[in-house]
């Protein structure tokens, strides 16, 4: 019996997920993948913290040599947050030849050439699915499923949370601040919620997108990027009297000079396909100019939605380790486009 260990990094609503999927669905886990995944230690920062998943308590370290410095843990999955100390932590598990699998677009947007250099090096995978709209697999969809395409455009809704905010604003009218702890208290929030409600978040996302979908490199601080803040449950209704819903978008179009990728609230006509997509659901088109229009629809944010894209991530790895070709697919070949100015 092949057995391949884990090491989470992280025990907050995406580690709690990760680790009740493993342990809900490892039997047909290892039927589908050939190999048991077993989490051996888990990084946290407080032992003595109340989490949503019971686990041996000697399973829980506030040691990160725990888990980068034990030859048996062959993935780590790093679901801690932020860029500092997260960036060293995932170079240091990739140096010592370990596979990552993470949901973190703060540091894939800004580091991914960085960890994409580490991984090739120590012939390892650095798997991202989760770190864009939670449980669809776009990720994976643009890298391989639609491989064959020049990709023309992606575009959709990105963010859970402005997704959950402007829905429960349009259809009951409550306070922004209001709709925005409901979204803090279901976790889909990010730990500053700035980054959500200021379009950052969202502006990650399509930049990662547009990376993969383009085959280039999108610098963040490229992304025209325009949150929901001023956005009031006037505006929503006025647009509503004209005939349209406010979403806020992610947009990556490929233009013969350079490509476009933009973050705004964008008015949506009521019957578009994207008027539909409320509470904290993301859409995401894509345009192949083999495959035609796409739509991709599922849980962008949570809990069990997130864990479900880190917990097939988990599987590829191990069946990249068990067949020895980590590091073979990866997502290092870009080519540099420019990027076109959008203004204000
Ligand atoms: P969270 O609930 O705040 O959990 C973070 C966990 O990391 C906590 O267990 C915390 O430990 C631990 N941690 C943070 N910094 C640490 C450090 N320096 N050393 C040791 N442990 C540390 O966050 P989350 O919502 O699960 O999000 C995790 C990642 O997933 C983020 O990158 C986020 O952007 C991404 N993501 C989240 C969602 C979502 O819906 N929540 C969806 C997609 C992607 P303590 O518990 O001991 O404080
Ligand atoms: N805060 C993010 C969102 C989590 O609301 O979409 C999923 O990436």
């Amino acid at each position: 019996e092949k057995v391949i260990k884990i090491g989470l990094l992280g025990l907050g609503t995406v580690g709690c997920g990760v680790y009740k999927i493993l342990e809900e669905n490892k039997e047909s886990i290892q039927q589908r993948a050939g190999i048991r995944l077993e989490v051996k230690k888990v990084l946290v920062r407080s032992l003595d913290k109340k989490r949503g998943v019971e686990l041996p308590e000697a399973m829980l370290t506030t040691s990160l040599a725990d888990i980068i410095e034990d030859p048996e843990i062959k993935i780590v999955v790093e679901v801690l947050g932020g860029v500092n100390p997260t960036l060293d932590y995932v170079l240091a598990a990739l140096n010592q030849g370990k596979s990552v699998v993470t949901a973190n677009k703060d540091m894939v947007a800004e580091y991914g050439e960085q960890l994409f250099a580490a991984a090739q090096r120590n012939q390892c995978d650095l798997l991202f699915e989760a770190s864009v709209a939670g449980g669809i697999p776009i990720i994976r969809t643009l890298k391989q499923s639609l491989a064959g395409n020049q990709i023309e455009e992606v575009f959709g809704i990105i963010n859970g949370t402005t997704n959950y905010m402007l829905t429960k604003m349009t259809q009951e009218g409550s306070p922004f601040a209001e709709v925005l702890s409901e979204a803090q208290a279901k976790g889909y929030a990010e730990s500053d919620p700035t980054a959500d409600v200021g379009g950052f978040d969202a502006a990650r996302k399509i930049a990662i997108l547009a990376s993969i979908a383009f085959n280039t490199r999108i610098p963040l601080s490229q992304v025209y990027t325009e949150g929901i803040t001023k956005i009031t449950v006037d505006d929503i209704a006025y647009a509503s009297e004209l005939g349209y819903m406010i979403k806020l978008l992610g947009i990556a179009k490929a233009r013969s000079e350079g490509v476009e990728v933009r973050v705004h609230p964008t008015f949506i006509p009521k019957d578009h396909p994207l008027a539909a997509v409320g509470d904290v659901f993301n859409a995401v088109f894509v345009r192949g100019n083999a495959v035609g229009d796409t739509m991709f629809y599922g849980k962008g944010a949570g809990e069990l939605p997130t864990a479900s894209a880190v917990v097939a991530d988990i599987m590829d790895a191990a069946r990249d380790i068990v067949r020895n070709v980590p590091g073979i697919i990866g997502c290092t070949c870009f080519e540099k486009k420019p990027v076109l100015d959008i203004g204000e």
